[in-house]
């Protein structure tokens, strides 16, 4: 489902170029589970960025679907992430001046959904994030792990094939941070949801099915966890949520 040839990318700062990532190749499957990991500065979050179409490669191939996305315009890559992607931050962004209901809905009235299917998807989408009767509440109103379920509704709400995940528990304890990633491997597993997600934590990235780690601009190992490595039996048991 996605492709990724010889990803160049660099920023000079002055008169010095300094490479981020050097010719970075990956392949994922379509319902894979990714974490990616890897010293500050190097690289993740431009690396997920490109991926979404949030930021364009020096040089290189992103093909997601079979859209090769470096080739796309300003325009389409903006409807590329609209009907595609669903991003999720450390720090949630959602709009503090709309009600929950209000964030989950933001992206397909943009699309111009129908109003009357649009009410219905909220119910579900807030629903299947255990949100149901904070409809009215605002962000301010919410708990952190509740405003990053918010933003995983938003996230889902236009049935992407894709989710891309920068540091999704950065914000949160460990008991919240838990409850999202069950969240999100749970919606992995009965969806078969691609998602990939950025984390120092080695403990979220217990939750993926596969562990890229980046550094130095390439990529120094590319690891699949057995059944059972991951998850909810030693995740679990790591949470120890309020017993
Ligand atoms: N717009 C920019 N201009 C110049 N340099 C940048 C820009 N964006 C990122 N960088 C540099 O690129 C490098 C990689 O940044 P990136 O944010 O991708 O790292 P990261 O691995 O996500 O780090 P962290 O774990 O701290 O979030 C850093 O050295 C950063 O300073
Ligand atoms: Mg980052």
């Amino acid at each position: 489902m996605l492709s990724i040839k010889g990803i160049e990318k660099s920023y000079t700062i002055g008169e010095t170029a300094s490479p981020i990532l050097n010719k970075i190749d990956l392949h994922v499957e379509k319902g894979e589970f990714i974490a990616i990991m890897g010293p500050s500065g190097s690289g993740k979050s431009t690396f997920l960025n490109m991926l979404g179409g949030l930021d364009t490669p020096d040089g290189g191939d992103i093909t997601v679907d079979g859209k090769a996305i470096h080739r796309l315009t300003e325009t389409q890559r903006t409807l590329f992430r609209r009907d595609h992607v669903g991003f999720i931050f450390q720090n949630y962004q959602l709009l503090p001046n709309l009600t929950v209901a209000e964030n989950v809905a933001f992206p397909m009235h943009a699309a111009r959904k129908d109003k009357k299917e649009i009410k219905e998807q909220v119910h579900d989408l807030l629903k299947s994030v255990s949100l149901e009767g904070k409809e009215k509440n605002y962000p301010s109103q919410l708990s952190g792990g509740q405003q990053q379920r918010v933003a995983i509704a938003r996230a889902l709400s236009m049935n992407p094939n894709l989710i891309l995940a920068d540091e999704p528990t950065g914000n949160l304890d460990r008991r919240t941070g838990t409850e999202v990633l069950r969240l999100l491997s749970s919606l992995h597993r009965q969806n078969q949801l691609t998602i990939i997600m950025v984390t120092h934590d080695v403990y979220a990235a217990s939750y993926a099915d596969r562990i890229i780690s980046l550094k130095d601009g390439v990529i120094e190992s590319d690891i699949r966890q057995t059944e059972g490595a991951h998850h909810d039996g030693m995740a679990s048991l790591l949470a120890k949520p309020n017993s």
